[in-house]
């Protein structure tokens, strides 16, 4: 029996034996495509070629692509384990024609791999063909109906509508007809019985679809219609997990040696058995082996979980398979994260990847692992008392906000609790749990909702070029340009001939700068990248788009960022030196004012760290080693040591930036200074955790940090200025803060043998209101809280009193007024009440407190007098 990897292998030698050229998978997390999250199908990588953006390097490739089909148009998830062919993440294997070959060798090369090499028996095959589609005006696809019927029995020919035979990458983008091929695995009894043609796309789950032909033709818009593509192109693909299971002859994809590792290791771990009896339990191993892949390798391709975008669909997976383990292995603790090891060594050639950063995905699950179970146990708690409250309700029923609040706080999914309301006789109220959902999209497609019109072609007769490596000006054209709305925002995006604009990528910001139109300058906001296509971000537009343009890069800001990103390089190797080789950036962000920088290491790092790697950058900036940009084949690149990024897309021909060969090579699509002398300086200013083993260093470098070095001396120099330039500074200010604590001490002091004297004259002062003692009085006191104080020590010297007390602090009046116990008893007097109502309005402040002490501040020091005078009146008037 042929393993999966030898299946693969017969593949790619296939077809690198009819002129393929074999490329890697792009990275399953997409960056550049605002269309998509993840590489959904083989054919994403290639969609600029299919679009005429892009002249393609090769015009036959063939590979195999790692597939995440979880949202957007092409969604599995809810099938997936439940069924036996679904997954989340797959290998699409794929053949593709640029503009070379068509129907004819495309069908007739899928049918000798599957019969000659794969050696499937003829009979058990069913292909389809695309019947047309008169409302959109495509004729039925008869030349692949020919190709088909010169190979296979009239009977083996299905004919498909749009729904199944016309393939589309999503709501836009390269689509066309397509051919797909299907496998009856069913008994010889069964195929007896019922031709296999009668279950061709019926969701029989031994009558499967294996492969699909699409033959690319148009460009469906934004607006619906569907425009001919300038070249007709071939897009195959086929799931190798599908495939594998026909080879091995297997009736379901997990009893393949795809998946057979991950489920043995399951069941040792958890001591339970795949396929014996409990179908709850196998469906749970199911969701466990296709769920670890999907983690494993976008975590490996660069996407932490979070909760937010691509992050959330991660984090989503992994606690769908959390609480099958939970729920139906009776695991309470991380498991998913021990899987790990087996499945790095099984994709160890293909995607190595993953057991390159086994320590690191490792702890970045099992993390994610561990705060989903505290959280579910929280959810469950949270959910008893759910069931008491909803065990009163007369239906019995758990409404649909407790159900959402489960679901988005707890993040139980809906199936997990209505399975444990039925436990206990509960219904959950889901037309109220749907409502509650339905509002929550809709407020988040409010606030991210982006309207993107179709692109207004203005001239199509030559591929758009970056020029912005050499020059920041250039004579160009604009070739296209279309209209965006969001949150009610008009702009306009612009695609030109030939720019210098530099778009977004490799954590470099997009350059901005003008367009300077005949009629008028358009100011260009940001660049950034679709795809491969370069589009200026401008909010207005000049009357004549089409006529000549002179586009011109903001400099100054180019050169602050430039200096950030060869800075970045310098900090990468450095952190590798200081830190250990198994530092590898997770991320980056270089802009004019800072560069951030995030990388896989597991502590913080030490006070003695910090300085060791700020001196080597440092020692490298006063080197002023040349930085030399050369293109070269990727392979010599990296036999040259050249750091590639994980998740990153290279071509074959890369671009090495190396600032002496012995300290950083890396593969960068970046600008950069001529030499590292220009940065000046570098400082990294904050270094915290951004996730699980990834931490997070902020620094400047170049002019940015000039200006900051510059405020940080002018501050270290009033500083000096006021303390009249002592010789040591440190000394100086250690000096002056243990005179100031020694004054105030002796204030205190001071102070508290002053209050013994000026209470004495205020109780010498003392009338008779209303039959009441009344003190009143101003008083010389540094601060409110001896002012306090001494209203409290009254109490001690007088009953049946009120007593109002001011004073001066520094210009702003201060009042405490101070009651006996035994008139607050009375429950006629409030300190509190006549320190808001007379009080602070008459000093313009605030204040408040209790009934027998309360104090005010204010703003109006000239109305002490009266205060005194008010609070004064009050006591002779109240009974
Ligand atoms: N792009 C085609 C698919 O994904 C081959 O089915």
């Amino acid at each position: 029996m042929l393993t999966s990897a030898e299946i693969r292998q017969q593949f790619l030698d296939f077809f690198a034996s009819k002129g393929h050229v074999i490329v890697p998978s792009a990275p399953i997390v997409v960056k550049n495509d605002p269309t998509l999250l993840f590489t959904n199908a083989g054919m994403n990588q290639f969609k600029d070629y299919f679009l005429g953006n892009k002249q393609p390097p090769y015009t036959r490739v063939a590979d195999t692509q790692k597939c995440l089909r979880v949202s957007g148009k092409h969604n599995d998830l809810e099938e997936v384990g439940v069924d036996t062919y679904h997954h989340t993440m797959f290998e699409m294997l794929g053949n593709w024609s640029f503009g070379d070959y068509f129907k004819k060798d495309a069908i007739a090369w899928s049918w000798e791999l599957l019969t000659q090499i794969y050696k499937i028996p003829i009979d058990r095959l069913y292909v389809t063909v695309f019947e047309g589609d008169a409302k959109e005006n495509i004729p039925p696809s008869s030349i692949a109906l020919k190709e088909w019927q010169n190979l296979v029995a009239a009977d083996h020919i299905v004919f498909g509508n749009k729904k199944d035979n016309f393939w589309e990458m999503g709501d836009t983008g390269p689509c066309g007809p397509c051919s797909e091929i299907h496998v009856d695995c069913r008994s010889d009894d069964e195929r007896a019985r019922l031709p296999g043609n009668q279950l061709v796309n019926k969701d029989h789950p031994q009558v499967i679809e294996i492969w699909n032909n699409v033959f690319i033709q148009y460009n469906r818009k934004k607006d619906g219609s569907l425009e001919p593509l300038p070249a007709t192109h071939v897009d195959t693909g086929m799931g190798l997990e599908r495939l594998v299971r026909v080879l091995q002859g297997k009736s379901s994809n997990y009893d393949t040696d795809v998946f057979t590792g991950t489920i043995a290791a399951t069941a040792k771990i958890t001591g339970k058995v795949y396929g014996f009896s409990d179908s709850r339990a196998d469906i749970a191993f199911r969701v466990i082996a296709d769920h670890i892949r999907a983690i494993a390798f976008t975590i490996a391709d660069g996407q932490l979980p979070s909760n937010t975008g691509a992050g959330y669909v991660i984090r989503r997976i992994l606690r769908r398979a959390v609480r099958y383990y939970y729920s139906y292995l009776d695991y309470k603790q991380p498991l998913l994260f021990q899987l790990l090891p087996v499945l790095a060594a099984q994709f160890e050639k293909v995607f190595p990847e993953l057991y390159q950063q086994l320590d690191f995905v490792t702890k970045v699950v099992k993390e994610e692992e561990d705060g989903f179970l505290r959280t579910l146990d929280k959810g469950l708690k949270k959910m008893e008392d759910i069931i008491s409250s909803a065990q009163k309700t007369p239906h019995a029923t758990i409404n649909g906000s407790a159900a959402f609040e489960l679901y988005d706080t707890y993040g139980f999914p809906v199936d997990l609790t209505r399975l444990i309301g039925r436990e206990n006789n509960l219904q959950v109220d889901e037309a109220g749990f749907e409502k509650e959902m339905q509002q929550q999209k809709d407020r988040s497609r409010a606030a991210t909702a982006v309207d993107t019109e179709d692109w207004i072609v203005l001239d199509n007769s030559s591929l758009m070029e970056f020029l912005g490596y050499d020059t920041l000006e250039i004579d160009t054209k604009v070739m296209k340009y279309r209209k965006v709305k969001a949150k009610g925002k008009e702009s306009y995006q612009v695609v030109l001939a030939a720019t210098p604009f530099y778009a977004e990528s490799g954590g470099q910001v997009g350059d901005s700068g003008i367009l300077v139109f005949e009629d008028g300058e358009v100011k260009v906001f940001d660049t950034k990248k679709e795809n491969d296509l370069i589009i200026h971000y401008v909010d207005k537009l000049p009357m004549n788009i089409d006529g000549p343009v002179v586009a011109r890069v903001d400099r100054t800001l180019r050169n602050r960022t430039e200096a950030h990103h060869s800075a970045t390089h310098l900090l990468h190797a450095a952190l590798r030196q200081v830190l250990g080789s198994h530092v590898a950036q997770k991320g980056s962000l270089v802009n004019a004012e800072q560069l951030r920088f995030d990388f896989s290491h597991f502590a913080k790092l030490t006070e003695e760290e910090i300085v060791k790697i700020e001196d080597l950058v440092n020692e490298k900036i006063r080197e002023n080693i040349a930085v030399q940009i050369d293109e070269m084949p990727k392979d010599e690149a990296i036999s040259m040591g050249a750091m590639a990024l994980f998740g990153e897309k290279y071509s074959d021909i890369v671009r090495v930036v190396v600032m002496d060969k012995s300290y950083s090579i890396e593969l960068c699509g970046g600008t950069h200074v001529a030499a590292t002398g220009e940065l000046g300086y570098f400082k990294l200013k904050h270094e915290s955790a951004v996730a699980a083993g990834v931490r997070r260093i902020e620094a400047i470098s170049g002019s940015a940090a000039a200006e900051w070095l510059k405020e940080q001396l002018a501050q270290l120099q009033q500083v000096k200025e006021i303390l009249k330039h002592p010789k040591e500074l440190p000394k100086a200010i250690e000096a002056t803060l243990a005179e100031n604590t020694q004054l105030r001490k002796q204030l205190e002091s001071l102070e508290n043998r002053a209050l013994v004297g000026i209470r004495k004259g205020l109780l010498e002062k003392n009338e008779l209101v209303n039959g009441m003692n009344f003190v009143g009085g101003m008083v010389e006191v540094s601060n409110p809280d001896a002012l306090k104080k001494l209203s409290y020590d009254l109490k001690n010297e007088l009953d049946n009193y009120i007593a109002v007390l001011c004073a001066n602090i520094g210009g702003k009046p201060s009042v405490a007024i101070s009651i006996s116990d035994g008139l607050v008893a009375g429950g006629n007097w409030d300190a509190g009440k006549l320190i808001r109502e007379i009080v602070a309005p008459l000093i313009k402040g605030g204040g408040g407190g209790q009934k027998n002490l309360a104090t005010a501040g204010g703003q109006d020091a000239g109305r002490l007098p009266e205060v005194l005078s008010a609070v004064k009146e009050a006591v002779s008037r109240k009974l």
